[in-house]
């Protein structure tokens, strides 16, 4: 059979399984929203974010992001324009969060950069970015806020370039900002978009066409006939290629608020962001076309919805088909599974799927059988790599005011670890359980979550450790000196894997001079 036609190589072919990445306040949620506009996702905008006191999307059950009016948790979102289906995974907007949105990033083929045209690359940004660029994401540009006072397009651009070693490629240019911004022209068949008017707008001869510079006040025309001369007499072709080999970005300018230049960006996620991509199984790259099913889990959310109690796995369809009540194989354990009631996401909504591709994000109800990093696959023995777990960087005892409670408390933490929201280390000494996170916020959401969800009112008391590492050793015998040799500081992770605590970094480096055979690492991969 020729695979190019094959159902499933069809479908992988619309699919689009991206993320936006931005800075808090560049305009990610508000972007969202008219995307989702335009997928008629939601009829509604301002549905994303409750704090705008519109209608509450499902990611807004936890109070303490109510409270801080902040995107906590990760979500996915699924919608159709065109011939297309778009699948945007939503990243965690704090940078608390880095754990979560790495995760999130493993399971997309490419982003979304939102910048503030006043602002230009902060730091946030930089980081999602160079989070991207580990992968080789490619990266689309919209410049957002045009509608008010905004750098130079030159200085903007020269930033992408020189801040994140990306070359950019204008695709649009903006026609004044602020008070004056009257749209954009399309660089390179000349059309002008005018703002407010959502309509395919006119084409003029370049930048010299009277048209064009009659949009904006008078004073004006010179400086922008002499910058877009500039832009033109620079332009070069897209090179497709380099962008999806993730060394170029398409820039786009526009207004998500006045719900401006949106329709050209998701035109060109269409028509240049790739179709899913193979994923590198420990064994060999897994190709989206096969015909068998594969997925990995990125995400665990549990209790999403308060009224209904349950544990989904956000699991990302690497190949092959997925449909409902098909058994799976979970590498992990080697045990089938029935996978009877997959979800899709929509922006309110969740709704069975009735058959998956790759690409796709399905959620899969279970009660606590899958974890994050597992696989799944249609009988075949096979793990994917990619899904690490970050050695943390704040590390507290857990005190509980009621003790008769410790059992409940135990059960409780070992979920929160397999779900990713804290690590718990298990001392080989006995003494109590230590947790561990990479961001402070994640202590307040295991706080409140322990005490909403459980029942159980906790405190955190310092622990004397501030690093952790796995540790690990290719010479026999000597791991279990290491341990031996420091049993107060020897932890085991929820795999019962060691981890070394060290109260300062000198003391770390200490030990890794004086024990040469061990292998220290921050990182870990999830089995
Ligand atoms: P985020 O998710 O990246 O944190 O940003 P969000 O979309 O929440 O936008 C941050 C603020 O910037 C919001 O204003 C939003 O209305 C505004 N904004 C987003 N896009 C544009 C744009 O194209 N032009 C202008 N002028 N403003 C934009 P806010 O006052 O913080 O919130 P709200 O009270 O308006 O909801």
């Amino acid at each position: 059979m020729n695979v190019q036609t094959s159902p499933e190589a069809q479908a992988v072919e619309r699919r689009r399984t991206f993320a936006i990445i931005s800075h808090p306040d560049a305009g990610k949620t508000t972007l969202t929203e008219k995307l989702l506009l335009f997928g008629g996702a939601i009829q509604l905008a301002g549905a994303v974010k409750a704090k705008r006191g519109g209608a509450a999307t499902r990611s807004d059950w936890m109070g303490i992001e109510k409270e801080r009016g902040i995107s906590v948790v990760t979500s996915v979102m699924t919608f159709e324009y065109g011939d297309h289906v778009f699948n945007l995974l939503d990243t965690p907007g704090h940078e608390d969060f880095s754990e979560d949105t790495y995760r999130t990033l493993t399971a997309v083929d490419a982003a979304v950069m939102v910048i503030d045209a006043a602002k230009g690359i902060e730091a946030r940004t930089r980081k999602l970015f160079e989070v991207c660029r580990l992968r080789d994401i490619p990266i689309v540009t919209f410049v957002n806020k045009l509608d008010r006072e905004a750098r130079d397009p030159f200085d903007l651009l020269d930033e992408v370039e020189k801040t994140l070693a990306l070359d950019t490629s204008p695709v649009t240019w903006p026609i004044g900002s602020g008070r004056s911004f009257a749209g954009t022209y399309d660089l390179r068949n000349r059309r002008v978009r005018l703002v407010d008017k959502d309509d395919a707008g006119f084409t003029v001869t370049g930048a010299d066409d009277p048209r064009l510079l009659g949009l904006l006040p008078e004073h004006e025309r010179d400086a922008f006939h002499e910058e877009l001369s500039l832009a033109e007499a620079a332009l070069e072709p897209f090179d497709l290629d380099a962008f999806r080999q993730g060394h170029l970005t398409p820039v786009f300018f526009g207004s998500a608020l006045r719900n401006f230049g949106v329709r050209d960006l998701i035109d060109a996620m269409a028509a240049f962001a790739p179709p899913p991509r193979g994923q590198q199984a420990a064994t060999r790259l897994v190709e989206p076309t096969e015909k068998r099913m594969t997925g990995f889990v990125f995400k665990i959310q549990a209790n999403m919805d308060p009224n209904h109690r349950d544990r989904i796995a956000f699991m990302r369809v690497c190949s092959g088909r997925l449909t409902r009540g098909m058994k799976a194989r979970l590498a992990r354990t080697g045990k089938p599974m029935t996978l009877s009631a997959p979800q899709f996401f929509f922006a309110q909504d969740r709704s069975i799927a009735e058959e998956a591709f790759a690409g796709d994000v399905v959620g899969i109800p279970n009660h606590g059988t899958l974890r994050i990093g597992d696989t799944l696959t249609e009988g075949e023995d096979l793990v994917f790599r990619g899904v690490p777990s970050f050695a943390p960087e704040i590390m507290r005892r857990i005190k509980l005011t009621d003790p008769m409670k410790a059992k409940k408390l135990k059960e409780a933490l070992q979920q929160m670890a397999e779900e990713g929201v804290v690590q718990v280390f298990q001392p080989v000494d006995g003494s109590g359980a230590i947790v561990g996170v990479v961001g402070a916020l994640q202590l307040d959401v295991l706080k409140e979550r322990l005490q909403a969800e459980y029942g159980l009112p906790i405190d955190f008391e310092p622990t004397r450790f501030s690093i952790c590492r796995w540790i690990s050793s290719d010479r026999a015998g000597e791991l279990d000196k290491f341990v031996n040799a420091h049993t107060s500081s020897i932890a085991l992770d929820l795999d019962r894997e060691p981890v070394f605590m060290a109260t300062t970094a000198f003391s770390l480096s200490y030990e890794q001079e004086r024990w040469p055979d061990i292998r220290v690492s921050d990182v870990k991969d999830y089995q």
